[in-house]
């Protein structure tokens, strides 16, 4: 990541991250940029005691106004990935009223790859380009272990439910740099029915939940039994969905579908509760 002097660093939905903070201290010089946290939780808001950062209690679904500066960077760390679980309704009043419009670089960090998320960026930015931010395999799996650090992937599960990463377990995350926003293909008034298109063409054409491939690796992960739903949770979401539908939304939305309290689930009852999710 390269930012330019002097820049305006703005973290929407900063959380408990330090990620700007950092890059602003990396950047060396005393009065060498600024960096405003936004978040409508203020609960983590991390410390600081640099008089160059300041917190903003803000909903970024709504309008918010910035400082003038000529070097702006955006910086999104999940919250994007949090803001796509509203719909695109969300997503798209998130985008136009805090990222597009703005001159502005924007840093996305996201669970989501090329094929979900930067086909929607591609469509909004002048450029965007993507790296792979992070990838694990067995070893530094296994070495979390070692230190006991809880790692959820649910490659890194046995059928058990106990930690047990194999070669297959990989964790990937994207940093995608858009830049040139307000001079994409889509048009202002059709961003909204565009995204939705995307989203729901995604989910039902694309969506590997319930791939054939992935209902046969379900069952013989279930082993053609029934798995308590913890276990069901660890096994059939990806890092990127368990980070913003944690447990508990899961109980809540089977029991609501079921429409009675639920200890565990058969994998076809899985399946079939993944296609009415969508
Ligand atoms: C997945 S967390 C990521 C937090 C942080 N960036 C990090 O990397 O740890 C998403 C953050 O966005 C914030 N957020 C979600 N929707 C928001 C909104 N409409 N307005 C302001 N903050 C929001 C949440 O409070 C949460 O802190």
């Amino acid at each position: 990541m390269v930012l330019p002097p002097d820049p305006l660093i703005v973290d929407l939905g900063c959380g408990s991250s330090t990620l700007s903070i950092d890059l602003l201290l990396s950047l060396g010089g005393v009065d060498s940029g600024l960096v405003i946290l936004i978040d409508f939780n203020p609960t983590s808001t991390p410390t600081f005691s640099d008089s160059r950062v300041s917190y903003l209690n803000a909903d970024l679904l709504k309008p918010i106004e910035l400082p003038e500066c000529d070097n702006l960077c955006l910086i999104d760390k999940s919250t994007m990935d949090y803001i796509l679980t509203l719909g695109p309704e969300a997503v798209t009043s998130y985008l136009t009223n805090n990222v597009l419009g703005r001159d502005a670089v924007y840093y996305c960090v996201s669970y989501h790859d090329e094929a979900f998320l930067g086909c929607i960026f591609s469509n909004l930015f002048e450029s965007v380009e993507m790296v792979e931010v992070e990838r694990e395999d067995g070893a530094d799996a296994a070495a979390h272990k070692e230190k006991d650090v809880a790692d959820d992937d649910n490659e890194a599960y046995d059928v058990n439910g106990n930690f047990a990463p194999n070669s297959k377990y990989v964790k990937k995350c994207y940093l995608y740099k858009c830049c040139g926003s307000g001079r994409g293909l889509w048009k202002n008034e059709e961003i909204e029915e565009r995204i939705k298109q995307h989203l729901d063409e995604f989910y039902m054409e694309k969506n590997t939940m319930i791939s054939e491939e992935r209902v046969e690796e379900l069952r013989r992960l279930f082993e053609g039994g029934r798995l308590k739903l913890e276990d069901v949770w660890k096994r059939v979401f990806d890092e990127g969905l368990k980070s913003v539908y944690g447990l508990e939304d899961f109980t809540g939305e089977v029991e609501e579908w079921k429409g009675e309290k639920v200890d565990g689930l058969r994998v076809e009852e899985v399946v079939e509760f993944l296609k009415v999710m969508q």
